[in-house]
């Protein structure tokens, strides 16, 4: 689906959608007639303009509209930046049915923050997105191609929403790669679908199992043994800036594709939603792709570490020992907590070869997150307090909420092992966190933020943005930071 800001209504055939605080159906040209009709049918309904409020009219006064409809905001100053996201959805989701007409939306003239539109008219995008190729008979409704936004200033809205634009689609990525299932998106398949972001401009590096070993990456290896794919490292280099030598910004992602749990095999129920352990690569190739079309000013490295957790004769077990690329060696407890160790070769490397100015990780790490933040906001956790407010900061604007969680030597102790330097689980409580302690010993002295969507990357509630199962959790986010803070 396309928007599209325009000066005026269209003389053709379609729907008109109004987006109002009160009724002022004045001052946007609209016929006489029409104005009245509306003013007697929202005063003869129960319709007063509450926030996400809808009012159908079916037989408007004017030959040019086949149907018009109302949408409250409710009071303009309490609304936030995903609340006119939110009214985009609904706005999306009104005009299922009109699929075969023009569909135009008049906002509210106080409306007068850019932004606020703009958002609007992301929201209208996100909620068009629908997973349907599996589906051979009944498939979702689908969206129209386009919805026209009246403006006086619609040039420069136009200019200004190609960041979203961009950003929907590195969104749309994101959530195909999650929904997609582990026998059609093993690490193979996975790493050539990233391989075509190379004609945005991107550059791509896949690595496979014999470069990995070379490299010393036991740790990721040892996961990827008992499955029939070959794990791969794949890295995408972003270059907004002709001046090479700042440091890079970097993002690394877990990007699981099946996680069984392996040796320590999880149990049946709901195994299934473990083809979408690679949430934290999907939102790192999502973002990569957004930065890509928007020609972002900024130097950007993504890396996801892509294997799949399987049981076999050749897995990985419980009580083995492996050697990290960092050259720590971990002993392997629970085969489930296979993130972090695909995390920490990637990070190491990351840290080694980018010397970057500082990295961010996304993983669906723990199960224990969903317990202290449900599926509503992510957990981090950061050896930087400047970088972690910063994404705090970008959540509260991109709707892409966290929540910092502590880090402490405490908990550090809890993954001391009698054997090796560490081992790959805490005993106790707090596994959120002694996950990140584990990361953190692969990171040094970089400014480091660790994101866990375990909670976020799928299963959030519907709604008029949240189309499917998977997210897109982190794009959005991360776009933010980097607008905002690196391309003054
Ligand atoms: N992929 C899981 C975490 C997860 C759980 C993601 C639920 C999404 C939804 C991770 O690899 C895992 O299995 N973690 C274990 C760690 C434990 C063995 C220390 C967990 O959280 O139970
Ligand atoms: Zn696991
Ligand atoms: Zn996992």
């Amino acid at each position: 689906m396309k928007i599209r800001f325009l000066p005026k209504l269209s003389r053709s055939k379609g729907t008109l959608i109004l987006v109002l605080s009160k009724n002022i159906f004045k001052g946007f040209n609209l016929r006489k007639e029409l104005v009245s009709q509306l003013n007697k049918v929202v005063l003869n309904s129960k319709f007063s303009f509450k926030k996400m409020q809808t009012l159908e009219i079916l037989d408007p006064n004017d030959p040019n509209f086949n149907k018009v409809l109302i949408i409250g905001t409710g009071t303009l100053n309490k609304l936030s930046l995903r609340d006119f996201d939110l009214l985009g959805g609904k706005i999306t989701q009104l005009s299922l049915g009109e699929s075969k007409s023009r569909v135009s939306i008049i906002y509210d003239s106080a409306i007068k923050k850019q932004d606020s539109i703009l958002r609007m008219a992301y929201g209208s995008l996100l909620g068009s997105y629908r997973f349907n190729k599996y589906k051979t008979k009944k498939k979702d409704k689908t969206t129209l191609p386009s919805i026209d936004i009246i403006s006086n200033n619609y040039n420069e809205l136009n200019k200004f929403f190609q960041r979203y634009s961009a950003i929907s689609k590195g969104v749309f990525l994101a959530r195909d790669l999650v929904n997609e299932p582990s026998n059609i998106l093993y690490p193979k398949e996975y790493s050539r679908r990233v391989l075509e972001l190379r004609k945005l401009g991107i550059i791509v590096e896949v690595l496979g199992e014999q470069k990995m070993k070379s490299l010393g990456m036991n740790s990721l290896l040892g996961v990827g043994l008992g499955s029939q794919h070959e794990s791969q490292l794949v890295i995408m280099k972003w270059n907004g800036l002709k001046n090479k030598k700042t440091k890079p910004i970097c993002f690394v992602g877990k990007g699981v594709c099946f996680d069984s749990g392996g040796i320590s095999l999880k149990p049946g129920s709901k195994m299934e939603e473990m083809i979408g352990d690679m949430g934290g690569s999907a939102a790192v190739v999502g973002l990569m792709k957004s930065l890509a079309l928007r020609k972002a000013k900024a130097n950007v490295v993504g890396v996801v570490g892509l294997v799949e957790n399987m049981p076999d004769g050749k897995a990985q077990k419980p009580g083995d020992i492996v050697k990290s690329m960092s050259g720590q060696t971990i002993e392997i407890q629970n085969t489930d907590a296979e993130g972090r160790l695909v995390l920490a070769d990637a990070l190491w490397y990351t840290q080694k070869r980018f010397k970057p100015e500082f990295i961010v990780d996304l993983a669906t790490l723990t199960g224990a997150i969903l317990f202290s933040l449900g599926n509503v906001i992510s957990g981090i956790f950061s050896n930087n307090d400047k970088l972690a407010d910063k994404i705090y900061k970008a959540g509260q604007v991109s709707g892409d909420r966290v929540w910092r969680l502590p880090l402490d030597e405490a908990y550090d102790k809890m993954i001391d092992s009698q054997f090796a330097d560490m081992k790959n689980i805490g005993r106790g409580r707090a596994g959120s966190i002694t996950a990140a302690q584990f990361l953190k010993r692969f990171v040094n002295e970089v400014p480091w933020t660790h994101i866990d969507i375990a909670g976020t990357a799928t299963g959030m509630p519907k709604n008029s943005i949240n189309t499917s199962w998977a997210t897109g959790f982190g794009v959005h986010l991360l776009d933010t930071l980097i607008n905002q803070n690196f391309e003054s």
